[in-house]
């Protein structure tokens, strides 16, 4: 019986879906657990680059069983397009993906509100992808969602729009000065979804508990990073699910007691998409060249990502909230050839040392990280599968994160393919 569960340590894009790719060869099922197309992952295999928003990235592997849980809000019309555009690439999901009848479907009306809301808040913009994400996550909370399994019921689908949509178009109209929405379209258009999508909806719950108890491997897949968690993470420039460990237990139906070991992924430096305080940002050249060399361009909406040092105050934070066992290091390359490398171990707010993560955002807008300096290496350490073959520096490097945080690093990650990696520990 084991679970491993995988979370983004920082603020998303940290590689977990190259770590997921990896650890699922000794998996029996992947299960993402929050999110939805808001999210992109990555993983190169060969020549071939995948990215996934929806489906969990082990779907790569073929043969293995691939749940979207509870806690996901998915978007018919992107998860269709992911399963014809993965079988026209020669992988088949069917028969081996499962979405949880509880798992609350996005609306082009959660679309439209998610743009005009952003829109509407001018310069306090949150900087979203755009995906409906939070509207629906809102309904959601407030009851008006409607689930996957409302899909398998045309009659009950309609109960729901009609139930929904001039509550919606009020506000589309009277507070966004928005297009509104007709419920007619709507509904032809979902009605065809329902049909692609009723054979892979199911009661994932049960299926992953007896999973469990029969003894399979099983992972799980977060998506996102911990600083964006709507309830730990830099609000409210945050996304609007829990990316914390946490999340998979309400967003799978999966017990605490079923979860075995929490591997974070921590990038070998910070980055950041859309708005909000990020107090080791590097507005500077060295900046763009880590944005460069890194591709730190979103999967999912191409938008540049904000890049700087590594932050150890923001990870002392996730590696408690998360309760990490260990942690997978990636894009270690990057870093070649930068001298001196930085690390914050602190922050510094009004001349005062905090010695934690602040919960106000002026003070993480206003403080200063205190930084230690490490020597860089100019090898070149791409593709480096064996540690002992890592630089004298690099190895430094890591045994700073190791002391600063207090958890082993168990998987260094040296490049975007399947190979260019480095396992310390097993995890299964
Ligand atoms: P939303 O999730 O689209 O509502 O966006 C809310 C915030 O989360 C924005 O700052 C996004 O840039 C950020 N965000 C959402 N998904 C990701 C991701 O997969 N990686 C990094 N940032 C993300």
């Amino acid at each position: 019986m084991s679970t491993v569960l995988i979370v983004g340590s920082q603020w998303g894009d940290e590689g977990k879906g190259k770590v997921v790719d990896f650890l699922t060869e000794r998996a029996d099922i992947v299960a993402r657990y929050q999110g939805g197309n808001n999210a992109g992952h990555t993983v190169v295999i060969g020549d071939n680059k995948y990215i996934l928003h929806l489906i969990p990235s082990g779907a790569l592997h073929g043969g293995k069983k691939c749940i979207i849980g509870n806690g996901v809000v998915i978007d018919p019309q992107a998860l269709i397009k992911e399963i014809d555009d993965l079988k026209n690439r020669g992988i088949d999901v069917s028969g081996n993906l499962f979405i949880a009848k509880n798992a609350h479907i996005i609306m082009p009306y959660h679309v439209a509100l998610d743009k005009a809301s952003e829109i509407k808040k001018g310069s306090g913009k949150i900087g979203t992808t755009g995906r409906g994400i939070g509207p629906t996550y809102a309904d959601k909370i407030a009851r008006y969602g409607i689930r996957a399994v409302d899909l398998l019921s045309l009659e009950t689908l309609q109960r729901a729009v009609e139930f929904n949509i001039d509550r919606i178009n009020f506000m589309l109209k009277n507070y966004y000065g928005a297009e509104q929405i007709s419920p007619a379209d709507l509904l032809n258009q979902y009605r065809s979804f329902a049909g692609r999508l009723s054979p892979f909806i199911t009661d994932t719950v049960s299926l992953i508990n007896n999973a469990y108890d029969r003894g399979d491997k099983i992972l799980l897949e977060g998506a996102q990073g911990t600083l964006l968690d709507i309830d730990h993470g830099t609000y409210p420039f945050v996304t609007s699910s829990n990316t914390i460990s946490g999340g998979a237990c309400t967003g799978l139906g999966l017990p605490p007691s079923k979860i075995n070991k929490v591997l974070g992924v921590v990038k070998a430096y910070t980055t950041r998409v859309g708005s909000g305080p990020f107090p080791t940002e590097l507005k500077d050249a060295l900046g763009e060249r880590i944005q460069q060399k890194g591709g730190e361009f979103g999967a999912t909406t191409g938008r540049p990502r904000r890049c700087g040092w590594l932050d150890a105050v923001a990870l002392r934070y996730s590696v408690m909230v998360n309760g990490l066992t260990g942690i997978a290091l990636t894009k270690l390359d990057i870093l070649d050839g930068i001298n001196p490398l930085r690390i914050a171990t602190d922050y510094k707010y009004r001349d005062k040392l905090l010695g934690s993560f602040p919960y106000e955002n002026e003070i993480l807008q206003g403080c200063e990280p205190v930084y230690e300096e490490f020597e860089g290496w100019d090898d070149d350490t791409s593709g480096i599968n064996d540690y002992d073959r890592l630089p004298k520096n690099a190895k430094k490097y890591i045994s700073a994160i190791e002391r600063f945080l207090n958890v082993p690093v168990q998987i260094v990650s040296t490049g975007q393919k399947r190979d260019q990696i480095i396992q310390l520990k097993e995890q299964f």
